[in-house]
């Protein structure tokens, strides 16, 4: 005998070539809310659909005990019958039905002579919209209703089934602050009433504010469950990617060659309104096997600066000089960008950095597409081959590579855009916030991708809105300000707060 509701021992459950789940064990007590995290692809939402029944038993390995006793369930109807509820991360509501409909939807309120009773339908479900504090009424449409919502009714659903375990998968992902500040609060007002909950979020701040245990789980096993009392961030992030947070910059040893690229006196003006310098006369410069980076807050000038620089990508009025390998050149055009050697990861991946509607294959093969050329034509299995090494050499996480980029993590489309960039073979590589968006694991391995460029003799420019990252991985930093330099420092001198008195120096006027 247990006080847990529910213990999940030793679950295993395989996709064919993915070992989702391995050994897997879950106690989650009753009464409590018990949170799950893990980095995207972890492995939690394959757990709760095998908690379910949408995977049903046979097709994973383990036991699964509720309420003291072993469960072996069909389907999802079958574990609702035991009071298991699970609202997916995709909302499963009918949106041409109205609010009381869905909620009762398989479970229709009949009157005595077996038809629908639509007074009792629509009265049951404004007491579950009480409930659950939605002032909606139950006639309206699932449509008219946004997404915050709509997790509303799924609850009041689940509510209707007489729930003792809810389960909530990333419930807050597509909410706004509000929303997601009633949901957390709804919660803990079910768990009064004597509810279960399961919540897979990895936002810790929302971990902190409802969670009683947090169960963590990398690459599908479990690493181990916290008690609210001992969770701390630090911790959750340690669970989450197996790494200390003082090992979160893989170690590089530079070695440091001639300069490649030296910009001077790079200026750029505003391309509406030409009277404004946004890039005010710039010197730089990058040398072979160096990661330098471009710190600055919000509105320095960086990106401005890298567009500028690769083929004049912003604005018309740009003056200064570039060398490469001492011999100057023009980058007027992305296309002689490119030729003479410069490769820019932009910031904004998904407007410019990647065709979403294009697979993996061609968005790797992109800018580099007349080495592919025979005849006048793309050579589609040299594209093939050239991408599926990528994929490997990147652990990009996909089937194969005619996946649609626009399904890939971010994680994954950034090193999708890298390996464009890699294949372009480049002397000198300009990565514009490369890891803004993605998840702690994948950026150790951008950052590892990042020293391997070095250290194969490549110059790197890397800006960043996060100093610890620059310094993290840097050799050596400039600091921008108001477009200008306000000061440059090898990585060991540069403190946060020296950076931070650069980046915040203002222009004599
Ligand atoms: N239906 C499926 N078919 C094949 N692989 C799957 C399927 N569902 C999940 N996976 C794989 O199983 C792993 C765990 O996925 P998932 O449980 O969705 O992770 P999480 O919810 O933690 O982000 C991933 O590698 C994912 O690609
Ligand atoms: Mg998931």
């Amino acid at each position: 005998m247990t006080t847990n509701i529910l213990e999940m021992q030793g679950i295993t459950k395989t996709f064919p070539g993915v070992k989702a789940l391995s050994n897997v064990t879950l106690g989650v007590a009753r009464g409590e809310v018990h949170a799950i995290c893990g980095e995207n692809g972890a492995g939690k939402s394959t757990l709760m659909k095998v908690l379910s029944g949408v995977y049903p038993h046979g097709t994973y390995e383990g036991d699964i005990v509720f309420e003291n006793e072993t469960v072996e369930f069909k389907d999802l109807t079958d574990s609702e019958a035991k009071g298991i509820v699970i609202i997916h991360q995709e909302l499963a509501l009918s949106p041409y039905l109205s609010i009381a409909e869905n909620i009762f939807l398989n479970n229709e309120q009949k009157s005595r002579s077996g038809l629908i009773d639509w007074n009792k339908t629509n009265h049951e479900a404004s007491k579950l919209l009480a409930r659950v504090g939605l002032r909606e009424n139950p006639t309206t449409k699932i449509l008219d209703i946004g997404v915050g919502k709509q997790q509303l009714v799924e609850i009041a659903k689940a509510l209707s089934k007489r729930v003792k375990l809810l389960i909530l998968d990333e419930p807050t992902a597509a909410l706004n602050d509000e929303d997601s500040d009633h949901l957390l609060n709804l919660i803990l007002h079910l768990k009064e009433q004597g509810i279960t909950s399961i919540i897979i979020s990895h936002k810790l701040n929302e971990i902190k504010k409802v969670a009683d245990s947090v169960t963590v789980i990398r690459d599908g096993k479990t690493i181990e469950t916290i008690a609210k009392a001992d969770v701390t961030e630090d911790r959750i992030i340690k669970d989450m990617v197996g790494r200390d947070l003082e090992h979160r910059y893989p170690d590089h040893t530079p070695h440091i060659g001639e300069e490649l690229l030296r910009v001077e006196d790079w200026t750029a003006h505003h391309p509406q309104d030409t009277t404004r310098v946004m890039v005010d006369k710039v010197n730089l410069n990058v040398r072979a096997g160096e990661i330098v980076g471009i710190a600055g807050l919000m509105g320095a000038g960086r990106t401005e600066f890298a567009m500028s620089l690769f083929g004049h990508s912003y604005g018309s009025k740009i003056s200064g000089s570039v060398f490469l390998r001492g011999k100057e050149i023009k980058t007027r055009s992305v296309a002689e960008a490119i030729d003479h050697g410069i490769a820019y990861a932009t910031e904004d991946r998904k407007t410019y950095g990647l065709n979403l509607i294009e697979d993996i294959k061609r968005n790797i093969s992109m800018a580099s597409l007349k080495k592919l050329e025979k005849y006048g034509l793309v050579h589609d299995n040299e594209e093939y081959k050239v991408a599926n090494e990528y994929r490997h050499s990147m652990n990009i996480k996909a089937p194969n590579v005619l996946v649609k980029t626009g399904k890939l993590s971010g994680g994954n489309q950034q090193k999708v855009v890298l390996s464009k960039w890699i294949y372009s073979d480049p002397q000198v590589l300009i990565l514009d916030e490369p890891t803004r968006g993605i998840d702690v694991g994948a950026k150790y391995e951008i950052y590892s991708i990042i020293n391997r460029l070095a250290a194969e003799g490549k110059g790197i420019i890397v800006i960043s809105s996060e100093l610890p990252e620059l310094l993290g991985i840097c050799d050596r930093v400039y600091a921008l300000s108001e477009g200008r330099i306000t000061g440059e420092l090898p990585v060991a001198e540069a403190t946060p707060e020296a950076m931070l008195k650069l980046m915040t120096m203002e222009k004599p006027r």
